[in-house]
């Protein structure tokens, strides 16, 4: 069925953001990857390759296009596709797919089966309770005590967690989520710094991709609402040594052994969102794809060709894959976003400065929620409106570049955090010594 030659592969990539953007542009630097496409994209990437407006959660359109364009490898991007079967409806139609069937999707869209599944694999993560009413919240609350963390157990775009020292405000958000007809985890707080680590997983196989640190919160300093993240940077300097077996072997392998198991394999990236406490690592969720926007970092410092990767995952055959290459620079992404997001963002805005910006040395721009209107200019979009990426030969100056490209971008009303990578690039990061007193209340 696949009669290209073995070398070169046409690439039809899932997804309308920034994590998208960033996979289409290692794909295409990628000396096999011959051709690509993307659905439905958006301006930075129809600017890339060819784009195909369809939408992304429906499995049937998803594989037609697949077929349609004799594509030799789908990789979806965003967790509502798998968790809507897209992987599944492709793999059906006999093309090989980068990303979790929908069942094995649940590891994120359900954080109850995430919990489920990490207690059968000895997975250390934090204490937690499932609640399906305001009483049964309360007693939760009260078992973990403040900082109460309660999370919607559905997808929520990173948004559906609220950690915070308010009973009230705890009990709020629990009751709106049974308001919607759905239930809650509620579960002790984990201290200490987070790291994203994605692990590519074939089913049986895992090979761990460079760790990195996300910011969630919408203000400098962590305040304010959680977003789906504001910028990222890579490598961590100041990761304890050993962090990335320790994840492969404590958390990611055993996953993926219980996962195949149960007979529902995991194919994909295994993102695992961790905090390393005073108590040690613990797992504070798993998405089932890669992280946006630390992707946008992780991509850039790739020096593995992508496409043969994830290829090897989607055939079974990660076993047969070098050891991966990275560059020695650090990358820092920083996100632009529209005026009010979090909440419905302001859209239709004109962007400006984008080419100043990917003129600069050692940065250029990932879009996310941007569109061509009618005269072809690239208007806002979505929340997250793009990224600036950086790569610097330390963190402090990958900071100065992605700021620099920052400062450039036009767009009315829009934000961004002036602190990604800062405590990192400064030294102020701590990791405490398990075992050792609750010192560290590092969240960068
Ligand atoms: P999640 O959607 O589970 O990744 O949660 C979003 C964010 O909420 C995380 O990145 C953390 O910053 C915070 N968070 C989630 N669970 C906990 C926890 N148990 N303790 C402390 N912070 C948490
Ligand atoms: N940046 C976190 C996520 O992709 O969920």
């Amino acid at each position: 069925m696949h009669n290209v030659p073995l070398e070169t592969v046409k690439v039809l990539v899932i997804g309308p953001g920034g994590r998208e953007h960033a996979i289409v542009r290692s794909l295409l630097a990628d000396p096999n990857v011959s051709e690509v496409h993307a659905a439905p994209g958006n301006a930075g990437i129809s600017k890339l390759v060819p784009t195909h407006a369809i939408d992304a959660n429906d499995t049937d359109a998803v594989a037609a296009l697949a077929a349609k364009l004799s594509v030799d490898l789908v990789v979806v991007g965003p967790e509502a596709p798998l968790a809507a079967g897209v992987s599944d409806a492709v793999r059906a139609a006999g093309i090989p797919v980068f990303g979790p069937s929908k069942d094995a999707a649940q590891l994120e869209a359900s954080k109850a089966f995430a919990k489920e599944v990490m207690a059968e694999a000895g997975v250390p993560t934090a204490m937690a309770r499932v609640a399906a009413n305001a009483e049964e919240a309360a007693d939760a609350l009260d078992v973990f005590g403040a900082p109460y963390v309660v999370k919607d157990d559905g997808l929520a775009a990173g948004k559906g967690v609220v950690v915070t020292n308010d009973r009230d405000e705890a009990l709020a958000h629990a009751q709106s989520c049974f308001d919607a007809g759905g239930t809650v985890v509620i579960e002790e707080f984990l201290d200490g710094p987070e790291v994203s680590v994605f692990v590519v997983c074939d089913g049986r196989n895992t090979v761990a991709l460079s760790p990195a640190q996300d910011f969630k919160r919408i203000f400098d300093n962590d305040e304010g609402p959680n977003t789906g993240g504001m910028g990222a940077y890579t490598p961590l300097d100041w990761a304890p040594e050993g962090l990335v077996q320790e994840v492969l072997d404590r958390v990611a392998q055993p996953t993926v052994n219980q996962m195949a198991h149960r007979g529902t394999p995991f194919v994909g990236v295994l993102f695992v969102g961790l905090a390393l406490t005073s108590r040690g690592t613990r797992v504070i969720e798993f998405n089932v794809r890669f992280g946006d926007p630390e992707t946008q970092a992780v991509l850039a410092r790739l020096q593995t060709p992508l496409g043969g990767l994830l290829m090897a995952a989607a055939k079974g055959e990660l076993d047969k894959v070098q050891p991966l290459r990275w560059s020695k620079d650090s990358a820092v992404a920083v996100v632009v976003a529209a005026e009010n997001y979090p909440g419905a963002p302001r859209t239709g805005d004109r962007i400006r400065g984008l080419k100043k910006v990917d003129a600069l040395d050692g940065v250029h721009v990932i879009h996310a929620g941007t569109k061509l209107d009618g005269d072809g200019h690239v208007v806002s979009a979505g929340g997250r409106v793009l990224a600036v990426v950086a790569l610097g030969t330390d963190l402090v100056e990958a900071r100065e570049r992605a700021y620099d490209g920052v400062e450039l971008v036009q767009l009315d009303g829009s934000q961004f955090r002036t602190d990604i990578g800062r405590k990192a690039a400064r030294g102020q990061i701590k990791v405490a010594a398990p075992g050792a007193p609750a010192g560290s209340k590092a969240k960068a």
